[in-house]
């Protein structure tokens, strides 16, 4: 089977690192789980491929697809957007290049920023449609994670103090779990033909594209120990704000000024 790994990227300072951090834990993942294969599917947010990316991606010694999925500013958040999800039609470019690759397998959204146990992806290979794990440091919590009934062994409540019925317009927040949390099968996008809605309000994004693909919490395959073991956290790297580059600065006396926000 081959493991789909989606990841929308945009450009800032700490871009190289998170990257690299990505990138070696696939190739760590790969290394340690040889019998399946990982195909990185990188989607740089900007007009063009970059050269810094492409070699991240290259020095992986993965299989992987790198394309440009350029947004406009209506992606910001800190702008009033239309859409307020980063990186959605980058993940939208990503389920097509999976449909073009063609093989049989499981996909997965990695951000960039966030961090993975690489025993995350030997797990993901039991999807068979569409599975769900813990999610550490989510949604204001220590995590967020399905519970498990131990007498069905089937799924009955996603666990998340982040608005858990949180109502927008008319609608429920039925599944209340980030991005990094769930996996579908590549049988699974083809049956449901599912994708990321632009029109998703905020809040809402995950929720609606598994709506897309199960009906009810029950349909979703727990992993990773029922859900009681987090191998996948949400983090953001700091960006430090210098306000000078040595390289660029002259004499260099205001290399390390911060700039006070
Ligand atoms: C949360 C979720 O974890 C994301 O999966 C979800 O897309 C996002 O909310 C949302 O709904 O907007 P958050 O930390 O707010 O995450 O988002 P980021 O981690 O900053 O961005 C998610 C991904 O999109 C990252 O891989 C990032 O590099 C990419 N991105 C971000 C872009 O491609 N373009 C941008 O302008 C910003």
């Amino acid at each position: 089977r081959v493991l789909y790994i989606i990841t929308p990227t945009h450009k800032r300072i700490t871009q190289r690192v998170d990257l690299m951090r990505l990138q070696q834990t696939l190739t760590l993942a790969s290394l340690q789980y040889h019998h399946s294969l990982i195909y990185w599917i990188i989607l740089e947010d900007a007009p063009t491929c970059s050269h810094a990316v492409r070699n991240i991606a290259q020095e992986s010694g993965l299989y992987f697809a790198h394309k440009a999925v350029h947004s406009s500013d209506n992606n910001n958040k800190k702008k009033k957007k239309k859409t307020p999800h980063r990186g959605l039609a980058q993940r939208n470019a990503g389920l097509e290049t999976v449909l073009q690759v063609g093989k049989e397998g499981v996909i997965y959204f990695a951000d960039d920023d966030n961090g993975y146990d690489s025993r995350l992806f030997a797990e993901l290979l039991f999807t068979r449609h569409t599975s769900i794990f813990a999610v550490g440091l989510s949604g204001g919590a220590a995590y967020e994670r399905c519970h498990v009934d131990p007498t069905t062994g089937k799924v009955d409540a996603i666990l998340s103090t982040w608005k858990p019925k949180y109502n927008v317009g008319k609608r429920t927040r039925k599944f209340p779990m980030d991005m990094a949390g769930f996996a579908l099968s590549t049988t699974a996008l083809v049956t449901t033909k599912a994708r990321f809605r632009p029109q998703s309000t905020a809040g809402m994004l995950e929720t609606d594209f598994l709506s897309l693909l199960v009906a009810d919490v029950a349909e979703l395959e727990p992993l990773a120990a029922n859900c009681t073991r987090i191998l996948a956290w949400h983090v953001k790297t700091t960006e430090p704000q210098w306000a000078h580059n040595p390289e660029l600065d002259g004499d260099g006396t205001k290399t390390f000024a911060l700039i006070k926000s």
